[in-house]
């Protein structure tokens, strides 16, 4: 039922992306790659093929979808905009950020959830743009995992939640940020983060003069209110209960005394692999580049589920740049099971 091809993000086959687009006029689902995750697609015009999304995700149907575009022209018919908007849509597309606006009448209920607001982004990946052009539809999609499951950065985890319930999935390689889009809603003055991304808190703040950067944006479980929609549901999460603990001396504790009752994995940057030479290890990149930590911090969940273990340990990452978002779903993923000092670890588990 459900067709895989294969198309190189560095030079699309046209005659490929002619036929993944008669899918999308078609009224079908397709996943595709894009810089940030896979996301699952269909016009954006119509409610009826957003609907197959919902369905295929298993997706509550108030969480609204993100519409994508491929030129600023497409901007105008899902969104309405002023000048400034389309002033700063200029500097920011493509990109791995995404803008909350007022919908055009043009975008059906369906896709936004009953809102009166439009999430819109142009995506800078070479497939996404093609399958988007010659469709000549914005495209409606989510990222495309099952509901709860972490977000998909090769078509391999597409594959292994949405085989069978999807019409086509584009298997493009690796996508190039790991994380999700960074959302921010322009409807309201001053601008509020909604979500972080690869599109960074200190990058927003010289692109806005005044943003509201909120307690929830953290991930903290104190700060987490529905602002998004979809914020309120659970996110991110590997099967396998993950604790997040903050340094690495109280990471070697927690690993000496967890490993004699349980069977434990760490997710660890490469330059500590020599300091815990003794356990099973998930390499998260290294902290030195925080974007090769992003790129597969959804891979290392998955992984971290297929190893079978009890419970995995990851060592928190700085939280500057895109630190600030790793850190956001690192926590979420952690259900907010966050270790500061030996002390707190048996708060999240018996030991
Ligand atoms: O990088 C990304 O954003 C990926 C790729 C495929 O573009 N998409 C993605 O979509 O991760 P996802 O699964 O996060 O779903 C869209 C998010 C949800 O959190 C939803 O609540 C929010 O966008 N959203 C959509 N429309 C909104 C609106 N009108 N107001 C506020 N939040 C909105
Ligand atoms: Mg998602």
């Amino acid at each position: 039922m459900t067709e895989v091809i294969k198309i190189d993000p560095l030079a699309p086959d046209p005659e490929k992306i002619r036929y993944a687009a008669s899918f999308i006029r078609d009224g079908k689902t397709v996943a595709f790659p894009t810089e940030t995750v896979y996301g699952l697609g269909a016009n954006a015009f119509d409610g009826e093929a957003c609907l197959k999304i919902f369905k295929a995700k298993n997706r509550p149907a108030d969480n609204p979808l993100i519409v994508h575009i491929a030129s600023i022209d497409q901007l105008y018919e899902v969104a309405s905009i002023d000048d400034s908007i389309f002033e700063l849509s200029k500097k920011i597309w493509p990109g791995p950020i995404t803008l909350v606006l007022k919908k055009s009448n043009k975008i059906p209920k369906e896709v936004t959830a009953g809102l009166d607001t439009v999430a819109v982004r142009m995506p800078a990946h070479p497939i996404a743009l093609a399958l988007i052009k010659e469709s000549g539809l914005p495209i409606a999609a989510p990222s495309a995992n099952l509901a709860t499951r972490p977000s998909p950065t090769v078509a391999q985890d597409v594959i292994d939640d949405l085989d069978g319930r999807v019409d086509l999935i584009i298997d493009g390689g690796h996508t190039f940020f790991g994380i999700e889009s960074t959302i921010v809603n322009i409807t309201e003055r001053p601008a509020v983060l909604l979500r972080p991304g690869p599109f960074t808190v200190e990058e927003l703040k010289k692109l806005f003069n005044d943003i509201i950067i909120p307690d929830y944006a953290k991930g903290t479980k104190e700060a987490e209110v529905a602002l998004a929609p979809g914020m309120k549901y659970r996110h991110y999460a590997p099967s396998t209960k993950l604790i997040i603990v903050e340094n690495s001396e109280v990471l070697k504790r927690a690993a000496e005394i967890l490993s004699k009752r349980y069977s434990i994995a760490l997710l660890i940057p490469i330059e500590m692999l020599n300091d815990f030479k003794d356990y099973k290890c998930i390499v998260l990149g290294s902290y030195n580049n925080l974007y090769t930590v992003a790129r597969d911090l959804f891979d290392s969940f998955r992984a971290l589920d297929r190893l079978k273990v009890d419970i995995g340990l990851m060592l928190a990452t700085p939280e500057e740049g895109i630190g600030f978002s790793i850190m956001n779903r690192a926590r979420k993923a952690a259900g907010h099971s966050v270790v500061n000092k030996i002390e707190d670890l048996s708060r999240y588990i018996a030991i």
